[in-house]
């Protein structure tokens, strides 16, 4: 997180300080760094330099079209899951062909927009998805570039609800059901098997997860070919973990040794699709302390973001360092830190210690560029917040934060009602 630190006391992003943004555009809001999020790419794409790939982005980490558009000209390309997010992609100005569509539930709606826009591969996760494809691809004259993502029944040893790549999960097709998958597929007229996909989960902290789950993927690999199936791309998924805490996560480097050799072997063209690693530890939410109280056994900071800003301490237990904005040298205090929501969940740390912080001073939430602003909604009727990128000394809005004129978009009260 070194693109987040304090200078003479005040904490800054690049060379903006947060309390600045603060003032110019109130709180709570997001805030990312150019520089951290440009230095992830770059060392995933030097890390895999030695074969040819694509990282394409998990952009449900992080959909802002600024963020898109930054890795966009570093050569990025982007993991859709919804036709939100193939917008989303085209209007930053990713290449199509740097698109890689994956989710269990594609609708042929979703499918159609992406055919017609020209994506690289279509990640297919049932026999049923992949002759559903089919029938959209003949309605439109078109061939669909496809890779099945097989399970390879790994335990990534994650939080439950992120693992993706154990045999129970709803993801992927069984790794032993693969071949006759693809058999199905090579006999569908407006299929073109070019590949084929595995992602175990998310917040992967070590490297032996990957290594077991893409040897199983590269024997299948070579099954496939001995049965002329033409495997051009091997998407290797996402999952790699950071630091929100204490954990020691292997960097793109260490990833990228332990299983280049397998990936060589292959002569795949090699797509990775990483979310959090490139943007968590880019961003940060800077909340405004409203109260504080205590009672007999707890003692309370209320802030102004809550979890529907930033939802995963209450969804995952999830653990995000704390940062005054002003650093301060007060006596610590044990206390949770909650949001205005009318929700016991509704907390941002629990027990957490910090320095004593008044109303109307600033906490930064650190390790939020990733599934916080995308996660975030409008429960409770808030606005959500703007997000920012800096660069170097300057710093822009690249979402404003939301109106009221924008939480009734849509909505209207019936002529019944009105007599
Ligand atoms: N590829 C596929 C097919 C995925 O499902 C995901 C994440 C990724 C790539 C990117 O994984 P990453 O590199 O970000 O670990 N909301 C949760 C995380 C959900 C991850 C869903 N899939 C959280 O806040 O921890």
């Amino acid at each position: 997180m070194q693109d987040f630190q304090y200078k003479n006391g005040s904490l800054y992003c690049e060379n903006v300080s947060l309390s600045r943004i603060a003032e110019k555009v109130g709180t709570p809001f997001f805030v990312y760094s150019h520089q951290a999020l440009r230095q992830q790419l770059r060392a995933y794409h030097e890390a895999f330099s030695d074969v040819p790939h694509l990282v394409a982005f998990a952009m449900k980490a992080n959909a802002n079209i600024a963020v898109l558009k930054l890795f966009s000209n570093e050569g990025g390309g982007a993991d859709i899951v919804s036709a939100g997010e193939l917008h989303r992609a085209l209007v930053a100005g990713i290449d199509p062909q740097k698109l890689v569509f994956a989710g269990v539930g594609k609708t042929k709606r979703e499918m159609a927009a992406a055919l017609k826009a020209g994506i690289l591969m279509f990640n297919i996760e049932s026999s049923q998805e992949l002759t559903a494809l089919d029938e959209t691809a003949k309605e439109l004259g078109l061939k669909a570039p496809v890779a099945l993502r097989v399970n390879p029944n790994v335990d990534p040893k994650t939080h439950p609800y992120i693992s993706t790549g154990l045999k129970k999960s709803k993801f992927g097709i069984e790794i032993t059901r693969a071949v006759s998958e693809y058999q199905l597929a090579a006999k569908l007229l407006n299929i073109d098997v070019v590949g084929i996909h595995s992602h175990i989960g998310s917040q992967l902290t070590e490297v032996q997860p990957f290594v077991d789950a893409l040897a199983l993927v590269s024997e299948l690999i070579e099954v496939l070919r001995a049965k002329n199936f033409n495997i051009l791309h091997w998407d290797i998924g996402g999952g790699l973990g950071i630091t929100y805490d204490k954990e020691n996560p292997p960097l793109p480097n260490e990833l990228a040794k332990a299983i280049l050799p397998l990936l060589k072997k292959s002569g795949c063209h090699i797509i990775l699709e990483p979310g959090r690693s490139l943007t968590a530890n880019a961003g940060a939410l800077v909340t405004q302390v409203i109260y504080s109280k205590e009672s007999d056994v707890k003692n309370f900071i209320v802030v102004d973001a809550g979890m529907n800003d930033l939802p995963r301490p209450s969804l995952y237990q999830a653990y995000h360092a704390m940062l005054p904005l002003v650093e301060n040298h007060r006596p610590e205090k044990v206390v949770d830190v909650v949001g205005p929501i009318c929700e016991s969940g509704d907390f941002l740390a629990q027990d957490r210690a910090l320095p004593q912080l008044l109303p109307g001073e600033c906490l930064a939430v650190m390790s939020a560029g990733a599934y916080a602003f995308t996660m975030s909604s409008n429960y409770n009727a808030r606005s959500r917040p703007p997000e920012i990128l800096v660069h170097g000394d300057l710093f822009d809005v690249i979402r404003e934060r939301e109106t009221m004129e924008d939480l009734l978009r849509g909505e209207k009260i019936p002529d019944f009602l009105l007599r």
